[in-house]
């Protein structure tokens, strides 16, 4: 009855090929989607890895998150100069506020983020 010749091993392989490449496809897919997801930072999550350190308590300066007093003066001086700024580093904060791989767009973003609730 069980008669597993190299033929039949041969017919057997055949049948679940387009299965495993389905399966490839999928799992490439998969990788492609979590690799995608992976770069897709937001705001929130950009604060709490680079600018919390300072921009919770207020270290050397920094104007607190969501503290009006803090930002109303630098608020004033508009998002551009303010976007400049963190990208140049302003006094105490390093260039980018620490976050190097992060866009102009993004640290615009984070920004917006800080300020949101004033
Ligand atoms: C090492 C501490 C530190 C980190 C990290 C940091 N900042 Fe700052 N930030 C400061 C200090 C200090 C100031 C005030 C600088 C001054 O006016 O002398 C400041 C000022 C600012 C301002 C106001 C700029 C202006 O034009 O008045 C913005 C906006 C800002 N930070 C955004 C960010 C963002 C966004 C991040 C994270 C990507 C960040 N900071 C990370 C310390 C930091």
């Amino acid at each position: 009855m069980l008669s597993n010749t190299a033929k039949d091993y041969e017919s057997i392989i055949d049948r679940i090929k387009p299965v495993g490449n389905v399966y490839i496809e999928v799992k490439n897919k998969l990788a492609e989607q979590k690799e995608v997801v992976s770069k897709i930072r937001d705001a929130s999550s950009i604060y709490n890895t680079f600018c919390i350190a300072c921009h919770a308590s207020g270290v050397s300066g920094a104007p607190r998150f969501g503290n009006v007093n803090d930002w109303a003066s630098r608020i004033a001086q508009g998002k551009q100069i303010m976007q400049d700024n963190v990208i140049k580093g302003l006094n105490a904060m390093p260039e980018k506020g620490l976050c190097m791989d992060c866009s102009d767009d993004e640290l615009l973003q984070v920004i917006e983020y800080m300020i949101k609730d004033l």
